[in-house]
């Protein structure tokens, strides 16, 4: 019989597993952030010096060319997307290409709230759709990388330079993650909240030339609210883009979002963000690997996530997978680890740049100690 009082000797340092808000950086303290903009007015000289300084280092970490605008938007990733999406879509047809939950939510809004009968192009939780099938001459939504399936798109050759749609990339668990093609991209969007370990509530907007002139030359047919508005007067409300948000930002969020991209840039920007989620992938998939229990739900290592990781447990349902969390949480081993609620059962553990890879490696032990005590009942 095993003894499940002995469990492994080492936990992880940091249990912060989630796939967001995802661990914060190492070495983070909330008095470590800067204050001099708080209780202040966000359009004093201090205010917009800090959000034009948060741009300049996201535009520098992700090493995003001068054709593309980068601003901070309302309402995190969903905000910036949904921005984008009642702004820019509506002028020709629209392809939704989705695979899990989060790119099946625009699906739903393309087609229920905008009522713009898209063409869907789907696969099933863990593979990727034939994107050879979709229509450039229409807009198309997807999300780079799906947080609740552990699949991402290889990269953006399947996009061509040549397209008469705009491309919009949910690109919120793939930023500072993985090399992006910024030429094929015309719309992205991504919150804090992920690979930076920065707070949510804000999202960031990436607009290529061509987004720019869609909506300097289109007018949706219905109406906006304030904080979806990026055009005055037929011309981009270029403020957006030098820190003059639409309405009241978090400079606390602000703060904490500068603290994070210093921390990047102290690695030696996207190429340390990318080696350190690279290694906590690698270790996963050895800890996978030693494991027959174990494996991932995204079979094609191409498209496999290396930063929303799913895991397949076998023989393990909900209400097995919510009580193996549930024991590693109890225990300070691990937080956050059951599989998205709409996904099939399993885990999902963060491998992003904020989480040590020291860490991965010390939570194997602990997810065969969880194993067996749940099998055990
Ligand atoms: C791919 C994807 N899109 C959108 C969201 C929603 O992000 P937010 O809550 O920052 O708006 C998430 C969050 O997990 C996500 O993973």
């Amino acid at each position: 019989m095993t003894d499940f009082n002995a469990v492994p000797a080492r936990k992880p340092a940091r249990p912060q597993f989630s796939s967001g808000p995802c661990a914060k950086p190492p070495g983070y303290s909330p008095d470590k952030l800067a204050t001099e903009s708080l209780g202040r007015s966000h359009r004093a000289k201090i205010g917009k010096t800090r959000l034009a300084y948060c741009i300049d280092l996201m535009r520098e970490v992700l090493q995003l060319p001068d054709t593309h605008r980068i601003g901070i938007v309302p309402g995190s990733d969903t905000g910036a997307f949904e921005m984008a999406m009642w702004t820019m879509l509506g002028a020709r047809g629209v392809t939704t290409v989705a695979w899990e939950s989060f790119g099946e939510g625009w699906v739903t809004d393309a087609a229920k709230q905008l009522k713009l009968d898209p063409t869907v192009i789907r696969a099933d939780y863990g593979q990727l759709p034939d994107l050879t099938q979709i229509d450039f001459s229409t807009d198309v939504l997807f999300a780079w990388n799906g947080t609740t399936s552990g699949v991402r798109v290889p990269n953006a050759d399947f996009i061509p330079a040549d397209r008469e749609g705009l491309t919009f990339a949910d690109a919120t668990s793939a930023v500072f993650a993985y090399d992006i093609d910024w030429s094929k991209i015309d719309v992205a969007t991504f919150s804090w909240q992920k690979v930076l370990g920065g707070e949510g509530g804000h999202g960031v907007l990436i607009l290529g030339p061509r987004a720019v002139e869609r909506l300097e030359t289109y007018t949706p047919a219905w109406p906006l609210p304030k904080v979806f508005r990026l055009v005055s007067k037929g011309k981009l409300a270029e403020g957006v883009f030098k820190g003059e948000t639409i309405n009241t930002p978090s400079m606390l969020a602000v703060e904490d979002a500068i603290f994070a991209l210093e921390w990047a840039k102290g690695l030696g920007g996207l190429e340390g963000l990318k080696a350190r989620s690279d290694a906590n992938a690698a270790a996963l998939s050895k800890i996978v690997a030693d494991r027959d229990w174990l494996g991932h739900l995204a079979l094609d290592e191409a498209s496999r996530s290396k930063t929303s990781v799913c895991l397949t447990v076998e023989g393990a349902d909900a209400d097995f997978i919510k009580k193996f969390a549930a024991l590693l949480e109890k225990q300070d081993a691990a937080y956050d680890v059951a599989g998205y609620r709409d996904a099939p059962a399993g885990l999902r553990i963060w491998c992003g740049a904020t989480v040590d890879t020291q860490d991965i490696e010390d939570l194997g032990p602990w997810l065969d100690w969880a194993y067996a005590a749940v099998k055990a009942g």
